[in-house]
């Protein structure tokens, strides 16, 4: 299994109800604050490659800024589309910074 890889200080954290975008290893990700819950999904839509990362959150999902399909935060489900699917990444938040398992 991979390491835990280190994304941004604690500090940069998104605050409750946002997302950010951060670039790891050439790879994006969405690093989202549910009420006050760190979250991380590959930043790229299933969908057709958009920006997760500069979405919005409603009701537990990223909603994605190119179509507005929806993808929950802890599962990486589409409520709209089954067949659809984002990554979640195993993250921890500790001494002082955010690190995710690529
Ligand atoms: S690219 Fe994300 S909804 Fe279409």
């Amino acid at each position: 299994m991979s390491e835990l890889v280190r994304v941004c200080a604690e500090s940069r954290l998104p605050s409750a109800g946002q997302v950010a975008e951060f670039v790891v290893d050439g790879r994006a990700l969405c690093v989202a604050n549910v009420n006050g819950s760190i979250a991380v999904l590959d930043g790229t839509c299933p969908h057709e490659g958009g920006p997760l990362g500069e979405g919005m959150i409603e009701d537990g999902c990223v909603v994605c800024p190119w179509h507005s399909f929806s993808f929950d935060l802890r599962s990486g489900i589409c409520p709209q589309d089954d067949g659809m699917k984002a990554e979640t990444l195993e993250a921890v938040v500790s001494d002082g910074e955010l690190r995710v398992r690529l």
